[in-house]
């Protein structure tokens, strides 16, 4: 794992944007995995930039998020249908035909979460996942237990992260109890990936992921086991790591160039 400690969230986000901007600018056609949460409006923000300051087109990428709600349809406003839309594809030129999600509401999840896992190995994989990780080390909607092995299905939500997903829905509406979610080794397929965490919150978790058990205790340690992972964090969810010094030492504030 390349681990890259930035001092600030800001600076951490740029870094995670750079990644996907060079990955588009060397390949126009490059299969982007996406994610949402709050983490990702501020590497969302630097492709809008980017793409505004005409340094990167995105009309022919090609986009897989890992998740969705079921039961949303992609127009409610809580759906990650439309976080997508509010935060990257309405303000880019991605083409519409061209960015897939899990479709929320289709009569049968089962059969909708093999259909997306079918596109994504029709459409030949992803080049780049991007990762953000949950308090309970959860990526995607893999909760703890997830097999790591697991391909894109529908997963009943841990009452952890119906708590944390609360505050982005409705006064008295509840976040819905199942997701469909990319597999675990759905996304250790992805090409490279890339997994930004900000803030002290995610500590704890970070340090598991990185130097504890591989164990689908965590599924994010699950990470150990691909070549090409670079884990982006700022100083605070950087705080828990045993070995702090040394990922300082090979990458001294982040950066790429000492290695
Ligand atoms: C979102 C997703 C989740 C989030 C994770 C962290 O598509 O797959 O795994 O990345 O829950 O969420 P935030 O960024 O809100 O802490």
């Amino acid at each position: 794992m390349k681990i890259l400690i930035f001092n600030t969230p800001e600076e951490a986000a740029a870094r995670v944007a750079a990644q996907i901007t060079t990955t588009v600018q060397q390949n126009p056609e490059a299969r982007l995995g996406l994610a949402t949460g709050g983490t990702m409006p501020p590497v969302y923000c630097h492709l809008v930039q980017a793409h505004e300051r005409g340094e990167v087109s995105f009309a022919r990428a090609v986009s897989f998020n890992l998740d969705e709600y079921v039961g949303l349809a992609p127009t409610h406003p809580c759906s990650y249908h439309s976080f997508m839309q509010a935060e990257l594809f309405g303000q880019t030129d991605f083409a519409p035909q061209n960015t897939h999600l899990p479709h929320g509401d289709a009569p049968d999840p089962t059969a909708e979460s093999l259909r997306y896992e079918a596109l994504i190995a029709d459409q030949g994989g992803v080049d780049l996942q991007l990762l953000g990780i949950g308090p309970n080390g959860h990526i995607g909607f893999n909760e703890p237990s997830s097999s790591l092995a697991s391909r894109t299905r529908v997963k009943t939500l841990t009452q952890a992260t119906l708590q944390a997903n609360r505050p982005y829905f409705d006064h008295g509406e509840k976040p819905p109890q199942y997701a469909i979610t990319m597999g675990i080794g759905t996304i250790l397929e992805a090409r490279a990936v890339v997994l930004l965490a900000t803030g002290a919150g995610k500590a704890q978790v970070v340090a598991e992921m990185i130097e504890g058990p591989l164990s689908a205790a965590c599924p994010a340690s699950s990470l150990q086991m691909h070549p090409q992972v670079t884990v982006v964090l700022d100083q605070a969810a950087a705080a828990a790591l045993k070995h702090r010094a040394y990922y300082h030492t090979v990458h001294p504030e982040g950066r790429e160039d000492a290695a």
